[in-house]
């Protein structure tokens, strides 16, 4: 089939990708011509696993294109995606500017019957503004073509995205016209070979789907978080309380982990959007107004540790950070816990010195202009003589380090542990201060 994706970032170019590898021919628009420039050199401007490889294969093959050309991209594809961003608003909501430019320059340059499909995250009504803002060009240029609109949220996460794309756990359709769900049907048939797992619904139920899941996630998460101080104060261990919780099935392992907050380009700025489209219908949505407000909170959780260790005053005290992406696997910092934690710690007067495996150029990039951070590149040299180590991101590095050369690195053996990914009684035995979220002796 022939498929245009408007917008190349995180969740376009994954679909763009693993639509090619299924024998698609897809052609990958952006408006950003370094984007562009770099894919069409070869590169790829993200992190993700796998995705260079699938990228370079298709792309030899003859299936995978990109352009910054809008007529051409807009001929190219009977089914096109639209991709793009959608940035909070400064009142929360979704911002929707983007998402109706694209459907714009679609009714601007289309020639013949197109299937829409809203792959951005978009709020209750996005499907009918797409319609009404395509509609207006094509009267505008006198013509009257037939055209569908189709609402089909991704679920990818950053750090696995190609696995997910792939290999999708269900893939939601929101239409009201057979021809379009045909389309998508025969479009998805080959991710879903052994089960179906396409849910056809209504469009305002799809767009609704995909808030109400991510909604749902971070729920979990600060409650897991808040749950995590109060286990601080009676002696619980929020580690056992979490394995004692997630063994039923009713409730599940998944997203229980205490830490640092949640961060990325979605959960804060969904959450931010749905709470917004409640209060638009008259309803404070209150279970996640609360989960806003814990994550803040808990963003500061390894500040407050540092600050009762040390004072408020830290000037002086230099930190070694290891961990700058919102999570691992990914170079993503939209959001990240850490630029908060770094400014909290830089705002005291401290030094840091921080590593990444993966999310350096871009963590420079966006913490351009801040005065006491270093970055380095290599975990070794983040201690070099610094006053503790602040573990961010549960990359795997980090999970099995060198605590013999993390002990003669650092002026005094301290860790705060953001992400409780070490024993609090074998860090004891090796003679660390070891302090982690929610931990009974830590
Ligand atoms: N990143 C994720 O993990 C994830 C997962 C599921 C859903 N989503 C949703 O998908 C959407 C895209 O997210 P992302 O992380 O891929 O964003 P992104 O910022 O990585 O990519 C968006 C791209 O769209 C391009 N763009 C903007 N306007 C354009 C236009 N008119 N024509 C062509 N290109 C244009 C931008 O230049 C950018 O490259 C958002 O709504 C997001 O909420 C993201």
């Amino acid at each position: 089939m022939k498929v245009t994706v408007v917008g190349t970032g995180y969740v376009g170019l994954v679909t763009g990708a693993c639509l090619s590898e299924m024998g698609n021919h897809v052609v990958c628009l952006d408006v950003d011509e370094r984007k562009i420039r770099i894919l069409n050199e070869g590169g790829i401007p993200i992190h993700e696993p796998g995705l260079e490889e699938i990228v370079r294969r298709n792309v030899a093959a003859g299936r995978l294109q990109f352009t910054t050309d809008i007529p051409s991209a807009v001929a190219h594809g009977t089914l096109q995606f639209i991709g793009v961003g959608t940035p909070p608003d400064e009142d929360g909501s979704a911002d929707l500017q983007y998402v109706l430019a694209a459907a714009r320059n679609i009714g601007r340059h289309m020639t013949d019957h197109k299937v829409i499909v809203d792959k951005s995250t978009v709020p209750v009504g996005t499907a009918a503004k797409v319609r009404d803002a395509v509609r207006e060009v094509l009267a505008e240029r006198g013509v009257d073509i037939e055209f569908s609109v189709v609402s089909n949220p991704e679920f990818l996460k950053e750090g696995a995205a190609v696995e997910d794309c792939m290999r999708p756990d269900r893939i939601v359709v929101g239409a009201d016209d057979e021809r379009a769900v045909l389309l998508m049907r025969a479009l998805y048939t080959p991710f879903m070979r052994n089960h179906d797992r396409l849910l056809v619904m209504d469009l305002p139920s799809a767009e609704f789907t995909k808030y109400a899941a991510n909604a749902m996630l971070a729920t979990r998460i600060s409650f897991m978080n808040e749950l995590s101080r109060l286990a601080e104060k009676v002696g619980a261990d929020i580690e056992s309380v979490r394995k004692g919780i997630g063994s039923d099935p009713r409730i599940g392992t998944h997203f229980l982990y205490a830490g640092t907050g949640y961060g990325g380009s979605c959960f804060p700025k969904d959450v931010k959007a749905l709470i917004h489209t409640g209060r638009e219908n008259g309803m404070r949505l209150e279970v996640l107004e609360a989960v806003e407000s814990v994550n803040d909170r808990q963003k500061l959780v390894l500040v407050d540790k540092i600050v009762a260790r040390y004072g408020e005053d830290l000037a002086g005290r230099s930190f070694a950070l290891w961990g700058l992406a919102f999570k691992p696997n990914t170079d993503d910092m939209r959001e990240a816990p850490s630029r908060v934690i770094v400014e909290a710690l830089l705002a005291r007067g401290a030094r840091v010195r921080a590593y990444d495996p993966v999310a350096m150029d871009e963590a420079r990039r966006v913490m351009d202009g801040l005065q006491g951070i270093e970055f380095v590149t290599t975990q070794a040299e983040a201690l070099a003589g610094a006053d503790a180590l602040v573990v961010v991101t549960e990359w795997k590095e980090f999970r099995n380090p060198d605590f013999d050369g993390i002990k003669a690195a650092l002026k005094q053996p301290v860790i705060f542990d953001g992400r409780n990914l070490y024993d609090p009684a074998y860090m004891k035995s090796l003679g660390f201060e070891y302090r982690a979220i929610g931990r009974a002796g830590a």
